[in-house]
């Protein structure tokens, strides 16, 4: 049928099942899957409906991760910092089925107020309150006020 082309993602092929409603996020790079959990704040805990692949085959790239989360539709802060880790993703919202809405994720040039600055001696992880605020590089994002650069690991800065 007209799917045939999609080859990742034909049935014949499809590694999760498809949701009902909620959030498909699809390209995520791989590896990256269980980093966009953590931005989500899921951990299985709450009992979130949520499916998983990992390195799984894709067009677009040569492996991908996909998230998908049942019952929730992501807010735009979390897009945006979603875009740090998975530039290249595409949310797809689902509802009785369909996707009814598909973007792709924008990075914005700063976040504010939802990284914390790994340097201890940083301003804005003293006392007194300051919001944290990062630029976004083409791979990492740099603190404004200390100018720490970090690149891997920056869902490890997500204020919870
Ligand atoms: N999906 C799902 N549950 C649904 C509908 C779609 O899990 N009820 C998933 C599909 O498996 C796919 C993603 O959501 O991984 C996007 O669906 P769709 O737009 O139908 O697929 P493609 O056309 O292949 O998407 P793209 O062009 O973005 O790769
Ligand atoms: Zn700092």
């Amino acid at each position: 049928d007209e799917h045939d082309h999609h080859d990742g993602d034909a049935d014949h092929e499809l590694r999760v099942s498809k949701i009902r409603d909620g959030t498909v996020i699809d390209h995520v790079r791989g590896g990256q899957a269980l980093n966009v959990l953590a931005i989500l704040g899921i951990d299985g805990t709450n009992g979130e409906e949520v499916s998983v692949g990992m390195n799984v085959p894709s067009n677009r790239f040569a492996r991908k991760d996909i998230v998908k989360v049942e019952g929730r539709e992501l807010s735009q802060d979390e897009v945006d910092v979603l875009s740090l880790i998975a530039p290249d993703a595409t949310i797809n919202i689902v509802r009785n089925y369909d996707v009814v809405e598909k973007h792709r994720v924008e990075r914005p040039g700063v976040v504010e107020g939802v990284l914390s600055c790994p340097n201890a001696g940083c301003i804005t992880t003293g006392d007194e309150p300051v919001i944290s605020r990062f630029s976004v590089l083409e791979d990492g994002v740099r603190c404004s006020y200390c100018e720490t650069i970090v690149r891997d690991e920056i869902a490890s800065l997500i204020d919870t």
